[in-house]
């Protein structure tokens, strides 16, 4: 069975691109792999964190991920900082990156933008990513679009390292969902959504109640023409609708477009609304029970000792293919 392993930053307001891009294959994907799901606690403090509302995030985040239906009994769910080996091979990768690879990363450009004081780990953070990746000799990692880039650097280090000291890693493969890879804010749509954009009106959060979706969509940015197409390019709010609700429904954009044909954006707004509801009302409902329960922690604690054992015997090797420690 191929393993795959993917990671969320526990930082509030996961949303539909979150889930579309990222959580509905961790889903899918449990059925024929062997997969270890990641709450990354290490790099959400590549920014300042409140210690306290970090904590409760980790749990959110844990809640979540079982509230879409990944299952604790087939995946591993556990807290990256409750294995050390990330830190540990995040360090050993540093020492095989070059700091000219990491500042071309264009989250690095867009978050570090123009500021003269800026934390070291938020340039080393896709170093850290890669650790996390190889640590368990991942072979898929199921991801967004905007984490292109970062599985092409974990790649090239892996293959780097492979050259250097004989097979030391498995080189992984990102994995992208057709329609929901890279779902945009619905104010702006030339924007990713985001957990951070100060419009809660740009994100559907996946805890939306009903009537917050529903003013959400209605008011999405479209255009003025007035036909409903698939072009991403020119027309970029039509365009996200389209890609929501073919995420959802499984059916393609086309189809959806040639479906509304003749009709305005209002009807196609609706549908989107619908959909979204239904697909977040067993999740709202799932979520409120599992975050309430004693079994979180247990189901983290149990998922920490899994992956360490996998972890473990990684570093192992790493260490000896190094020549670290005696
Ligand atoms: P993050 O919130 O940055 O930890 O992202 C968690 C996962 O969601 C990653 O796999 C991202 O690539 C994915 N993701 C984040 N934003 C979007 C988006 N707007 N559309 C699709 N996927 C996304
Ligand atoms: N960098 C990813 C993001 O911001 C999160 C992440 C950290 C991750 N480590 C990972 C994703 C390992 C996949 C595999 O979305």
């Amino acid at each position: 069975m191929k393993r795959v392993f993917s990671g969320v930053q526990p930082t509030g307001n996961i949303h539909l691109g979150n889930y579309l891009g990222a959580l509905k294959q961790f889903v899918e994907l449990q059925k024929d792999h062997e997969c270890i799901y990641c709450i990354v606690d290490e790099h959400a403090i590549t920014v300042p964190q409140d210690p306290k509302e970090l904590q409760q995030h980790i749990l959110d985040v844990a809640a979540l991920y079982m509230a879409v239906g990944v299952d604790p009994k087939k995946s591993i769910i556990f807290v990256q900082s409750s294995v050390s080996g990330h830190a540990e091979l995040g360090w050993v990768l540093c020492c095989n990156s070059y700091t000219g690879e990491l500042f071309r990363m264009t989250q690095f450009k867009a978050k570090s933008g123009g500021k003269e004081s800026v934390g070291t780990g938020l340039l080393t953070y896709p170093v850290l990513m890669a650790a996390d990746i190889l640590l368990y000799d991942t072979d898929v990692v199921p991801v967004g679009n905007d984490q292109k880039q970062h599985i092409e650097l974990c790649r090239d280090i892996a293959i780097r390292v492979n050259h250097k000291y004989k097979d030391t890693f498995v080189v992984p493969d990102g994995r992208f969902m057709k329609s929901g890879a890279r779902i945009m804010a619905l104010d702006d749509p030339t924007q990713k959504m985001s957990k951070s954009a100060i419009n809660v009106h740009s994100r559907i959060s996946l805890l939306d109640e009903d009537n917050k979706i529903k003013k959400s969509i209605m008011r999405a940015t479209t255009d003025s023409d007035g036909e409903i197409r698939f072009d991403p390019e020119n027309k970029p709010g039509v365009s996200n609708l389209l890609n929501i609700y073919s995420a959802f429904s499984g059916e393609s954009v086309e189809d959806i477009a040639a479906r509304f044909a003749g009709k305005g954006y209002g009807d196609l707004k609706k549908e989107v609304v619908a959909a979204t509801q239904d697909a977040l009302r067993p999740i709202k409902d799932n979520y409120a029970q599992i975050r309430e329960s004693d079994e979180l922690k247990a189901v983290l604690r149990d998922g920490a000792d899994r992956a360490n054992a996998i972890a473990e015997k990684t570093m192992k090797r790493v260490r000896e293919k190094f020549g670290l420690g005696i």
